[in-house]
């Protein structure tokens, strides 16, 4: 077999979170989330099928990577393989135009990228609920990045939930730091699930808060969205630091702190975080200037990054030949 695709995805942010896996093979969180996927920021990956390779190749942002990130995404291709009936081997390149250490997840653009440019390459015509569920089994979270505006990852399925246009909503990502977290994701949450005396507490009540987000976006209600949004983070983050999984920092608080100042200046300012130290505030488009200047005053932010709510994972070229 011979193919070759190239795909573009971009990050996502949880608004209602997932944190903890069920238990069993196939990687399903144990809670459902909803997401917005954001737009200006994207992986590109392109993967070619070529019957002259020796073994599966990776190059990461001009890097040739060996290790664990190669062998989670010969994982992915595998599954493809087994479901195209081949045994070529596959060249992936993969160039994301955000800093990793951004804050922002690159596991979920890269593997939303690379489970779409990995099926069209090997000649599978799949719907978009398929690759997403492709994606899952790497990385949770790239499950939603399969698809644009508002996104529902509820067990092994990944939907559109609500369209980009449904709220006038702009994310602010409060850079932190240059460095990647110390914690990952997964292992974060394996001890949170072992280990935090408030997991089951976590486990009842997000699936509540998950659902009163998803009412409250249907009915386009940006405070309730926000509110529940900073609620879902702070529960997720309370369930990990009671086993001792910290991701906040100083500057993470003094910029939670902020985002409540806003507030009581009246400003619709909403805060989330995920497994690591860069607050992302929840604003709408048109306070989106005045939140900006406020946060870049505290002490410990080091840069911005705007997004507004993009488009799903796309194949911008190629087609694969079975
Ligand atoms: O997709 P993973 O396994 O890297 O986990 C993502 C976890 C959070 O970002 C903290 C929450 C979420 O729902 O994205």
């Amino acid at each position: 077999m011979s193919g070759f695709a190239v795909a573009i995805a971009h990050p996502n942010i949880a608004l209602s979170k997932y944190w903890g896996k069920r238990a069993g093979a196939g990687n399903v969180p144990a809670v459902p989330s909803l997401s917005v996927t954001l737009a200006g920021l994207a992986t590109t990956t392109s993967v070619t099928f070529d019957p002259r390779l020796t073994a599966d190749a990776l190059e990461i942002n001009g890097v040739e990577v060996s290790g664990e990130p190669l062998r989670r995404a010969i994982g992915l291709v595998d599954r493809v393989r087994d479901a195209a009936g081949t045994r070529t081997f596959a060249r992936i390149v993969s160039r994301n135009d955000f800093p990793t250490a951004s804050g922002l997840a690159s596991s979920a653009s890269g593997f939303a990228a690379l489970a779409l440019a990995t099926v069209r390459a090997a000649g599978l015509d799949w719907p978009a609920d398929r690759v997403a569920d492709l994606a899952r089994r790497s990385s949770a979270s790239a499950a939603r990045s399969v698809f644009g505006g508002f996104v529902e990852l509820e067990g092994e399925a990944a939907r559109a939930v609500a369209p980009k246009t449904a709220l006038d909503l702009r994310v602010l990502v409060c850079v932190t730091t240059e460095e990647e977290k110390k914690v990952s994701s997964t292992d974060g949450m394996g001890v949170t699930s072992r280990e935090s005396p408030y997991y089951a507490a976590w486990l009842e009540e997000a699936p509540r808060i998950h659902h009163a987000l998803r009412e409250a976006l249907l009915a386009g209600d940006f405070e309730r969205v926000g509110a529940l949004a900073e609620k879902s983070a702070l529960a997720m983050h309370a369930s990990a630091m009671a086993a001792g999984i910290v991701y906040v920092t100083g500057a993470t608080l003094a910029a939670l702190a902020e985002v409540r100042a806003m507030r009581d200046a009246g400003i619709s300012a909403w805060a989330t975080i995920d497994a690591g130290p860069h607050l992302k505030c929840l604003v709408r488009a048109s306070e989106a200037a005045a939140a900006k200047a406020r946060l870049s005053g505290v002490p410990g932010v080091l840069r911005i990054i705007e997004a507004a709510p993009g488009d799903g994972a796309r194949v911008i070229e190629g087609e694969g030949r079975a």
